[in-house]
């Protein structure tokens, strides 16, 4: 299994904070945001990692994370992405070469958890899996719609809904095997002009070939102010900060 670290964008939610640098490269504590999703994969297993950046920023990851070894990494791979607008789905779309017909682990730059998804990764062999999570404010997610009458199944992923059909977001760690390029294909951009992940999954949900795992941990997207600061508290006290109680 190979795994995708998506780390494009503008970081345009974090202004004048992205001014400088891409947002994966902002501290979260004593770490770069973007060691936290590498530790996730390295931890699993997953050692043949690309690494997809876009906008003004993207040769500071070299800077910072070099070849990847001091994590553990056996092979790094850097990739750009064009339109740092496009979307997570463009964004994956560049790492198709590297996949090589393979399943991948994928994971948002920003997505930091200290759940374990060595088990699920080792289990997976086709279609698709996204890692889900209960959250306080669903509507700022992929929300999954369960079916009423088997909970194990995900009938539909809303991106955003203002009336939220569960109280779960689904994570930005997802698994696919080789057919998401041409899942991806099929797809148009959104609203938002992006094309969008969750547009990906509901395919494979439309093919029947979409699972789900609950996150066995803490997670958070880091990518606004708020829960920005939250994880870095979060990861602070965990490595047991004195500056912030416990
Ligand atoms: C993206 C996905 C969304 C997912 C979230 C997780 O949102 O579109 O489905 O729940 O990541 O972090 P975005 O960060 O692009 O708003």
């Amino acid at each position: 299994m190979k795994g995708v670290i998506l780390a494009g964008g503008l970081g345009t939610r974090l202004y004048p904070l992205t001014y400088a640098t891409n947002k994966h490269l902002l501290p979260v504590y004593n770490q770069p945001m973007i060691f936290y999703p590498i530790q996730t994969l390295v931890k699993a297993g997953i050692k043949d990692i690309m690494i997809v950046a876009s906008g003004p920023h993207s040769g500071d990851f070299i800077h910072v994370l070099r070849n990847g070894k001091e994590f553990g990494i056996d092979h790094l791979e850097y990739a750009y992405q064009e339109k740092p607008n496009g979307g997570i789905a463009d964004a994956l779309s560049v790492t198709e070469d590297f996949a090589d017909g393979g399943s991948i682990t994928v994971i948002l730059g920003d997505n930091t958890t200290d759940a374990d998804i060595k088990g699920d990764v080792d289990k997976f062999k086709e279609g698709a899996l996204v890692f889900v999570k209960k959250v306080p404010d669903p509507k700022r997610f992929g929300v999954p719609k369960f079916d009423p009458d088997d909970k194990n199944k995900i009938v539909e992923i809303v991106e955003k809904p203002q009336d939220p059909p569960s109280d779960y977001a689904v994570t930005g760690l997802y698994m696919y095997d080789k057919n998401v390029f041409e899942y991806m294909r099929t797809c148009k951009p959104s609203a938002r002009g992006e094309l969008e992940i969750t547009d990906v999954n509901n395919v494979y949900i439309q093919k029947n070939q979409l699972g789900w795992s609950e996150l066995n941990g803490y997670w958070l997207d880091a990518g606004t102010y708020d829960t920005l600061l939250t994880a870095n508290v979060y990861w602070a006290k965990k490595a047991g900060s004195s500056a912030v109680s416990s």
